[in-house]
């Protein structure tokens, strides 16, 4: 697993198809953070791969999350299948036929993420009607159905920023992904646009190469374009560096991350090493992921403060009764 921001996701399109299970042991081997698994019908698009047979079949294999790619045209038919499969998120095409926010809801009460993919050619309004329900936003940079295609940057520089705003509704957890010609070259310009998750196939599939060192390579190009693309050339936040907000007396500290959690920020509150209070047990300590904690002061700054005043006044009353 990666430190760092961006994500590689490790399409097994470009394996050896005689051999998956041994496919995704490598990539998982390699440090990749996730798989990308491409479902193709035959339909959709002119290319046939696997189902929720293989995928369940190569659950058992490794640990890493599975990102599912459906490029097929009824993934409502079918979903429960990828559900069942074990998929953690299932991302549909929005240029399909059959209705969209049926089978985007169905992956949600499962507690999956969403996704919606667009080919390079349609545009991002198309996602507009289902904003609210999405968790990703996959911009395919080369026409869906094939690997080792060329990377179409333009379509990613259009449509990146647009992507980002479409997953405002996320205090946490949005994810851009890049599909299609991700590899040492094109990585620095794609990190540039802000991407999170970066699918790459047959650039860890090459013969003599290792895979290891291309994730690698992949992931620090990538979060290097995001340095000097876009973060005037601040390192970014690694993603599971977490920060403490607060410590706070059990009653007080379950409260607050309760409040934060509502707005859909996860919070991880431990039993802290300050802090000894008159009951006898320690303040507890609330973090949340440094990514977002300017969002999260911004929101609950007040309230942690007032927080902070209550277990203070609950202190005294502990210590000497007679004063309430
Ligand atoms: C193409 C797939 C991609 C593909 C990426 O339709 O959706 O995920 O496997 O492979 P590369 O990285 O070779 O373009
Ligand atoms: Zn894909």
């Amino acid at each position: 697993m990666g430190t760092g921001r961006a994500r590689i996701a490790a399409s097994i399109l470009d394996a050896d198809l005689g051999n998956l299970a041994n496919a995704v042991r490598r990539v998982q081997a390699a440090g990749a953070d996730r798989i990308h698994l491409d479902v193709m019908d035959a339909h959709f698009v002119p290319n046939l791969t696997f189902g929720p047979r293989t995928i369940k079949a190569l659950r058992r294999r490794v640990e890493l999350p599975f990102d599912a790619h459906l490029m097929i045209s009824e993934p409502g038919r079918y979903i429960d299948g990828y559900l069942d499969a074990g998929c953690d998120s299932i991302t549909i095409h929005a240029e399909i036929d059959e209705p969209i926010e049926p089978t985007l809801r169905a992956i949600k009460a499962a507690g999956r993420a969403a996704g919606l993919a667009l080919r390079p050619g349609t545009p991002l309004s198309a996602l507009e009607p289902f904003a609210a329900l999405l968790d990703i936003v996959m911009i395919m940079t080369v026409e869906p159905g094939f690997g080792g295609q060329s990377f179409m940057g333009d379509v990613l520089e259009a449509k990146a920023a647009g992507a980002r705003r479409l997953l405002r509704h996320k205090a946490y957890g949005g994810e851009i992904h890049v599909d299609g010609g991700i590899n040492r070259e094109t990585a620095e310009p794609a990190g540039a646009q802000g991407v999170d998750v970066f699918v790459v196939g047959s650039a860890l599939f090459v013969r003599g190469r290792d895979m290891g060192r291309e994730v690698r390579l992949i992931r620090a190009l990538a979060d290097e374009g995001y340095q000097y693309g876009m973060n005037d050339g601040v390192p970014p936040i690694p993603r599971d560096r977490m920060v403490r907000i607060a410590g706070l007396p059990k009653h007080l500290a379950k409260q607050l991350s309760v409040e934060i959690e509502a707005s859909g920020i996860p919070v991880v509150m431990l039993r802290g090493d300050g802090q000894m209070n008159p009951d006898g047990v320690r303040d507890y300590d609330l973090l949340v992921p440094a990514t977002v904690e300017s969002d999260v002061l911004a929101r609950h700054a007040t309230r942690r403060d007032d927080l902070l005043g209550e277990a203070d006044t609950w202190r005294l009353a502990l210590l000497d009764p007679d004063a309430r």
